[in-house]
């Protein structure tokens, strides 16, 4: 019999087809069972109609258990109610393994650490797989954006010795007889290669040992770094924006059902226009402080509640440009306009999802200052002397950003936490499953 996937009943009603799947869940009334299937590429409810079928099947009905593996064969037929659904009129059912009858994660609810003990299994249930579906697609999208625009995609180092952000978090290794790091950016490298191949990105994990226990911290997550050569500061936020649109707009049309699985308020993404607002730092400063909410000065970081603050201004994403230098990186360029700030720009997600795309930049190419903010910041040059050469031999004017994949996913699918957003999240607290 033909295998077909549930995802394609549509293109089969009125043909006898075969799913191959588990069985998330079953009702049975006097004669009759209602299995509810999945197969990885959607869910579909078949029917065991005991009078029309065989005696061992309908006791092959009776005696499944959540979790199944199973073959079922049938008609498939248009749901008599509902538009776009289809089910199957099981004629054969073959169990390929039946589950033991404790399967963990039953209906009823339970809290956050069950669940994430046995991620292994919640990864099986409607929301987690709308979630994974709803990354593929932004995954997706990022890769086809940076093809059609030219971009060549190299992967950097996860073993590396340099910091990109500051020594604070960094996750360290014995490298034989030295010590090296898990990389929090693949930044340096990226703009080694534009050097070579023009538009560039990475796309790879990352690692923070972050102390912080919020709801948009992993300590390790994917992030997907272009670099733009010859581009300057002015053309940044227009090629974030279209790049951070195209990825929106995907999701809003190809995953529309996930996002209904996931119960998202899909108008808001709906409602998502460009141009995006730009506020400087300076006045996001005097947002905050007007709000009588934050106690911020001039000067200081925002913290997650900042960037929730902020956001309430505004419906959808953000940007917050030119912040103060002692709150930037040593590669940023800064302000011409203004010595006391950089050329340097956060994406901001709206409904309080904080800094989605960060690092935002145009990066220096003088050398000399270079140097300088190397020493001011107490790094090690010979650890950097190859970035350096970057720059030594045909240095250029160029921008570059990061995105954080789980918090960018964690804002479309309209969860909460970041944690939900990747297979298996590490965090503060958790290295397993
Ligand atoms: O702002 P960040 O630290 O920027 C950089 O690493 C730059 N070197 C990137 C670049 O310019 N190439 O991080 C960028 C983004 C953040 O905006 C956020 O989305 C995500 O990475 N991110 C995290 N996501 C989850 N958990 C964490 N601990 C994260 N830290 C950063
Ligand atoms: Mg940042």
């Amino acid at each position: 019999m033909e295998k077909v996937y549930i995802k394609d009943l549509k293109d089969h009603v009125g043909d006898t087809v075969t799913i191959k799947g588990w069985m998330y869940n079953k009702r049975s009334g006097k004669n009759i069972h209602f299995l509810q299937l999945r197969d990885g590429t959607g869910m579909a409810q078949g029917i065991v109609y005991e009078p029309d079928v065989a005696k061992e099947v309908a006791e092959t009905a009776e005696k499944l258990t959540m979790e199944s593996s199973i073959h079922a064969t049938g008609e498939v037929t248009a749901h008599p109610k509902q538009e776009d659904v289809f089910e199957l009129q099981i004629k054969e059912l073959k169990i390929v393994r039946l589950a033991a009858d404790d399967y963990p994660i039953a209906k009823k609810d339970h809290g956050p650490d069950f669940l994430l003990e046995n991620r292994h299994l919640w990864l099986r249930s409607k929301k987690q797989w709308a979630i994974m579906k709803v990354r593929d697609e932004v995954i997706w999208a990022i890769r086809e954006y940076m093809h059609k625009n030219d971009f060549t995609c190299v992967d950097a180092p996860i073993l590396t010795k340099t910091a990109c952000e500051g020594t604070t978090d960094l996750f360290h290794v014995d490298y034989f007889e030295e010590s090296a790091y898990l990389s929090q950016s693949g930044q340096l490298y990226t703009e080694a290669c534009e050097y070579s191949l023009g538009n560039t990105y990475c796309f790879g994990p990352t690692f923070r040992a972050e102390k912080s226990k919020t709801r948009r911290h992993l300590t390790e997550f994917w992030m997907v770094e272009p670099e733009m050569p010859f581009m300057e500061f002015k053309d940044l936020m227009d090629f974030q924006e279209d790049f951070f649109f195209y990825i929106i707009d995907k999701v809003r049309t190809n995953r529309r059902k996930e996002l209904e699985i996931l119960e998202r308020d899909i108008e808001k993404l709906d409602n998502i226009k460009k141009p995006f607002p730009r506020i400087s730092y300076d006045e996001a400063v005097e947002r905050l402080q007007k709000s009588g909410r934050s106690d911020i000065k001039w000067g200081k970081d925002f913290g997650g509640d900042d960037e929730t603050i902020l956001s309430e201004d505004f419906d959808g994403p953000f940007f917050v440009h030119r912040f103060p230098r002692k709150l930037t990186t040593f590669f940023m360029e800064p302000d011409p306009e203004d010595d006391r700030l950089t050329l340097n720009v956060d994406l901001i997600g709206p409904e309080g999802y904080g800094e989605i795309i960060g690092g935002g930049a145009q990066r220096t190419y003088d050398l000399e200052l270079l140097e300088k903010r190397i020493k001011e910041e107490n790094m090690n040059r010979e650890d950097y002397s190859w970035y350096l050469d970057t720059l030594k031999y045909g240095g250029i004017p160029h921008c570059g950003f990061g995105m954080g994949l789980e918090r960018c996913v964690a804002w479309l699918s309209g969860v909460k936490h970041v944690r939900e957003t990747i297979p298996f999240p590490r965090t503060l607290n958790r290295i397993t499953p």
